[in-house]
């Protein structure tokens, strides 16, 4: 099938990943289907925002309704002939995870659920599931590596993202579902979710507030540039597996502190450190070893820390210029 026949579902292709994923498909002639169901969790007019430019063009339909509801999903992929699926729609963030388990369970392991119910009976060419490197819990073996057993998520978002990975695999084996789990170390970017490190970080050092630092500041996170992850998921999409589970970072690693001074060099300012004990569910480290997203998937990512730190901040201000 040539990739111009496609149709892909992109759920929750109004969020930050989804809607750069949206817009790449786009931008290559496909033709796009987007549900997403504008959750509160972050303010949905900047959903509303990142799917402007999508909504002029004439391959793609946005669909506003939920995941869960398995007749709209089943309708959905029948009419407009489905036949990829880049499931991204979840409830994100750790910290959020422990005050509503019941809520992160619904969405991200049962909304995983009815969609593999509807893809098992439709002829896809993959399923593409949007994982996490919190699956990893706090494993000592760095960087962290695919073939690691994993079965200890130390939150409630890690428990669910390594229940979804669990439930993909089942599918694959009954139904021989080709699927293929991403595990994404911390993203950023244009777009990024309001609430995490480095649009957080950025925003309040640009506005003279606090920053709170938890912990003594050497944690360490391998960050990854939005434009390799949608490298990575552009090419899960274009090489379908039967089933198979790939990292995706950058495969290198910064603390906290060192982030924030990154963060001041770029903004030109300096950060009001608040410092505060560790938090529940935060991992001391995440470093990606992407040695088999290289070979089988020819993920090649370009963006250090020190550069996309800079264009976030670019990004930052003139979205700010232009909503003020
Ligand atoms: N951003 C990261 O660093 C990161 C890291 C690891 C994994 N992930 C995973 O990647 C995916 C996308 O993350 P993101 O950062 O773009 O988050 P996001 O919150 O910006 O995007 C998720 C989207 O899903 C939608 N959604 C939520 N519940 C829904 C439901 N029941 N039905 C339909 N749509 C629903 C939301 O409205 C939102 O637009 C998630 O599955 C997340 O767990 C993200």
């Amino acid at each position: 099938m040539g990739t111009t026949e496609h149709c892909t579902l992109v759920t929750g292709g109004a969020g930050f990943i989804g809607s750069h994923v949206v817009d790449a498909l786009l931008a290559r002639g496909e033709r796009v289907l987007c549900l997403d169901n504008f959750d509160p969790f972050y303010d949905p007019a900047i959903k509303r925002a990142n799917i402007r430019a999508a909504l002029s063009n004439p391959k793609y339909k946005l669909v506003e309704g939920d995941i869960r509801d398995q007749a709209l999903v089943e309708t959905l992929c029948e009419a407009e002939g489905v036949t990829r699926i880049f499931h991204a729609a979840a409830r994100a963030g750790v910290r959020p995870s422990i005050t509503d388990p019941l809520l992160y369970e619904d969405v991200n392991v049962r909304g995983t659920i009815v969609l593999l119910e509807v893809a098992r009976r439709r002829p896809l060419t993959t399923f593409v599931f949007a994982s996490s490197s919190s699956v990893y819990g706090g494993l000592p073996t760095l960087p962290f590596s695919e073939t690691a057993a994993l079965s200890r998520p130390i939150s409630p978002y890690a428990a669910t993202k390594l229940a979804g990975e669990l439930i993909c695999y089942t599918y694959h084996h009954l139904y021989q579902l080709p699927i293929t789990c991403l595990r994404f170390f911390t993203v950023y970017g244009p777009r990024q979710r309001p609430e995490m490190a480095i649009h957080q970080f950025v925003r309040q050092i640009e506005e003279g507030q606090p920053v709170p630092m938890f912990g003594d500041g050497s944690s360490r996170r391998d960050f990854t540039y939005i434009d390799d992850i949608l490298q990575g998921v552009v090419a899960a999409l274009d090489r379908p597996f039967p089933f198979e589970v790939f990292n995706l970072g950058e495969s290198a690693t910064i603390e906290l502190r060192a982030l924030i001074r990154l963060i001041e060099q770029c903004l030109g300012k300096t950060a009001t450190i608040q410092a505060l004990p560790d938090q529940p569910g935060d991992v001391p480290v995440t470093y990606a070893d992407i040695g088999k997203a290289r070979s089988l998937l020819g993920y090649r990512p370009a963006t250090p820390v020190v550069e996309g730190v800079q264009r976030f901040v670019e990004w930052f201000r003139t979205m700010r210029r232009e909503t003020a």
